[in-house]
């Protein structure tokens, strides 16, 4: 069983996702976090961040493994190396923007989500592509979303609770540039599967949505 969540920065996603996945004991498959591995890369490496052809050639050399331990906790590996500590900081998501719109670089990002959603008896990938590229024949298929300032307010406590000092317009500003780059890129820009079952978040809980999408499988 392969069930796609897509929608914007900040809409509930990846808890959501998670969970989801815990209940029905089937692979979480966070694709952002592996745009995230991938932007970390080339900025370690000091890539020039407009430079596709080597941008592509990277991602083409480039293993990345998600492992969900017992309490639900994410670690991302890079080439082998643990770099969940370094993925969300705001000077990266601002990077990604560069990385992700490349059509070279989603391509091996697509090949390596599809190979690690196959390895379980099932998965539920989360992202902005999975129900349109990623998985077009996923047998369920969400787009989440929820009013800007709720996006707003949830990214700034997320980003509290794992200690970074970040005020509300930073984040604001980082919402909004991320919404335009993420609906108006080329390729597989972010957008509803004509197929897809919108929910609207705002007004709901974790566990509320988490059973609304069970609720419909
Ligand atoms: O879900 P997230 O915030 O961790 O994603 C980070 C960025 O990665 C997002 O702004 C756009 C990119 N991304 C993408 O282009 N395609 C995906 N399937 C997932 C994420």
């Amino acid at each position: 069983m392969i069930i796609a969540i897509d929608g914007p920065a900040g809409s509930g996603k990846s808890t959501v996702a998670k969970r989801v996945a815990e209940r029905l004991g089937i692979l979480y498959v966070d694709t952002g976090a592996m745009y995230r591995a991938l932007t970390h890369k080339a900025m370690e490496k000091g890539l020039d961040l407009k430079d596709e052809a080597a941008l592509i050639n990277m991602a083409k050399d480039t293993e990345i493994e998600l492992v969900l331990d017992k309490n639900n906790k994410l670690t991302v590996f890079l080439d082998g190396r643990d770099v969940s500590a370094h993925i969300r900081t705001p000077e990266l998501t601002n990077n990604i923007r560069y990385v992700a719109p490349i059509p070279g670089v989603r391509r091996e990002m697509v090949k390596m989500q599809r190979r690690a959603a196959r390895e379980g008896k099932g998965a539920v990938l989360e992202g902005r592509d999975i129900g349109t590229v990623v998985f077009p024949d996923a047998d369920k298929k969400f787009y989440l979303d929820a009013d800007f300032q709720e996006r707003v307010k949830r990214r700034h406590k997320e980003l509290v609770e794992v200690g970074m000092n970040v005020d509300l317009i930073n984040i604001k500003e980082d919402v909004e540039r991320r919404d335009k780059s993420d609906m108006e890129r080329k390729t597989a820009p972010l957008r509803r599967a004509d197929d897809a079952a919108v929910i609207d978040t705002t007004k709901l809980s974790i566990e509320e949505t988490v059973e609304k999408i069970l609720s419909c499988l």
